[in-house]
């Protein structure tokens, strides 16, 4: 069957309720990057491995993001975001990141098609991976490289 709501080769699904996702509701800006594109066929974040969204993906975060899950990611209201416990476990995936920042969740988790872009959604889940502090054996968005070298979210060491 043909599924309309999709924009590339890829369906996105509702993280609690397993619809599919219409992305075409929200902003049409941000939907043309080389990123989107890449990210709506396969469903593999570009920005992950690119330090230059950092700072972008930081400034989204504080505004959209902060207030619910803490500066850091450490959890507020919500859940934590840094570690690796995950209440569902596809948030470990970029897709899952994706689809529950898209979608929302539950209660207070509502979508955040209004708010963000889907350039600006890649953006944030870069920052978010970037918090992380727990272990790497668990970090499904890392490289087997990456996992070797990598090293947990220090706030004193990434000011700014
Ligand atoms: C859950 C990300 C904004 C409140 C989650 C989860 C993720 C997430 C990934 C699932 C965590 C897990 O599986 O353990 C984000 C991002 C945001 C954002 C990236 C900004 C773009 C907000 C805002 C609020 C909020 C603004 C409050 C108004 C919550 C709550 C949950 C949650 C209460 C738990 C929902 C559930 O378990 O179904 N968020 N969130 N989030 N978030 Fe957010
Ligand atoms: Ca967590």
């Amino acid at each position: 069957t043909t599924v309309t709501t999709a924009l590339g080769s890829i369906q996105f699904y509702h993280t609690t309720q397993g619809t599919p996702l219409d992305l075409s509701l929200g902003s049409e800006e941000g939907r043309d990057t080389e990123a989107v594109k890449h990210f709506l066929e396969t469903g593999d974040n570009k920005y992950m491995s690119d330090e230059s969204v950092l700072k972008k993906g930081e400034e989204l975060y504080l505004t959209a993001c902060s207030g619910c899950h803490g500066h850091y990611g450490e959890g507020k209201i919500g859940p934590g975001l840094n570690d690796d416990y995950w209440t569902y476990p596809k948030n470990a995936t970029d897709k899952g990141l994706f689809e529950t920042m898209y979608g929302g969740a539950q209660g207070m988790m509502g979508p955040q098609y209004g708010h963000l872009t889907l350039d600006e959604m890649l953006k944030v889940s870069a920052w978010v991976r970037h918090l992380y502090i727990g272990d790497p054996a668990k970090a499904k968005w890392l490289t087997p490289e990456q996992r070797k070298t990598f090293k947990p979210f220090d706030p004193d060491a990434n000011e700014g």
